[in-house]
């Protein structure tokens, strides 16, 4: 059973990404200002091998990539981010994400938030990020987490890259290789965490992310399984958590208006597994649940899971800093 004192950890997925296009450094900094205890990373591989931060393997979504390499573009439509030299994507202008229609159109996900605009906004490296996050931990006297997701590791082994070693290897030069408390790795694949535990010795902390079934995130991996009792045993041998979708946990509410949780956080717990949650948006509040807030302490002290990944950090922290008592 999770301590219900302890202090769960506020996760800034993809950044303070509620404020600026996620996975920018302006992001990076905001959410480290707001102090945010991980800032979370999705790492995917450029053509010349190298780990930047980018939420999908394709590069259209959330940069100007079809404007500038309109010849890069591959007959199923898509910029492939292993297709581009490291040099290429730095030429990019990162913004926020848009959906792209079948006429080409395209609309931003999230029309409230930072405008669609030209902008000198990057897609950076894991290193340069790491620089970035270490340096503010240095003038703020601060010790800030990084949450590295490997993205789509199936896809990076068939084009032929070990992206668990490339995304050590950065860890290893940068000083955070052998930091257990300050760095996580998640992945939705199994077999990349099984990897990294038994064949790179890897022992930073491991988290399995779950995936809703309906979305076909990675077809050899049963998502449904995992929430169960044998399920988590089998995360437990290899993991030290798990990352669900938030709405595993709280499945709605009954005829008398009682909210209905599932019991995957009390069987994760039970096994020793860490519970980080995703994804907390102000865009996002379940039918039934009042406000954020609500949302929060329904995640927090109904559920009671040990951290969240949120695109509005400031407000999960002061939410948590409010409510949970100071050690
Ligand atoms: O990694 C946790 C959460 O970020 C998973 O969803 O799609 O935002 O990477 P996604
Ligand atoms: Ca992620």
């Amino acid at each position: 059973m999770a301590d219900e004192n302890k202090k769960p950890i506020v996760i800034a997925h993809r950044g303070a990404s509620g404020y600026l296009p996620e996975h920018t450094l302006p992001a990076k900094a905001m959410a480290h200002a707001m102090g945010a205890d991980y800032l979370e990373q999705d790492v995917v591989l450029t053509k010349d091998g190298v780990p930047v931060v980018l939420h999908d393997i394709h590069l259209e979504y959330t940069t100007d990539v079809a404007d500038r390499f309109p010849d890069h573009r591959r007959d199923d439509g898509h910029f492939y981010a292993i297709d581009f030299e490291l040099a290429e994507i730095q030429q990019l202008q990162a913004h926020e994400r848009v959906r792209i229609s079948l006429d080409g159109d395209r609309t931003a996900v999230f029309p409230d938030r930072y405008p669609l605009q030209a902008s000198t906004l990057r897609v950076p490296t894991l290193a340069e990020e790491i620089d970035l996050i270490a340096g503010m931990d240095r003038s703020r006297g601060t010790t800030t987490g990084l949450y590295i997701e490997l993205k789509a590791p199936n896809f990076h082994r068939a084009a032929g890259y070990d992206m668990a070693s490339s995304i050590l290897q950065v860890l290893k030069d940068k000083g955070y290789a052998d930091r257990p408390g300050q760095v996580y790795l998640q992945s939705f694949d199994d077999t990349v965490l099984r990897y990294l535990r038994d064949d790179l010795d890897c022992q930073l902390p491991l988290i399995q992310l779950i995936a809703d079934p309906a979305w076909g995130e990675d077809s050899k991996v049963d998502y449904a399984f995992l929430q169960t009792a044998a399920g988590l045993d089998q995360v437990a041998s290899y993991a030290d958590g798990i990352g669900p979708w938030y709405r595993q946990i709280l499945l709605g509410y009954d005829d008398s208006g009682e909210v209905e949780l599932s019991d995957l956080v009390g069987l994760a717990q039970a096994r020793g597994l860490q519970v980080h949650p995703y994804t907390l948006r102000l865009e996002d509040i379940p039918e039934g649940v009042e406000n954020f807030d609500e949302l929060m302490q329904l995640m927090f002290k109904k559920a009671g899971v040990d951290g969240i990944f949120t695109d509005f950090p400031d407000l999960t922290r002061r939410y948590i800093d409010s409510h949970f008592p100071a050690p």
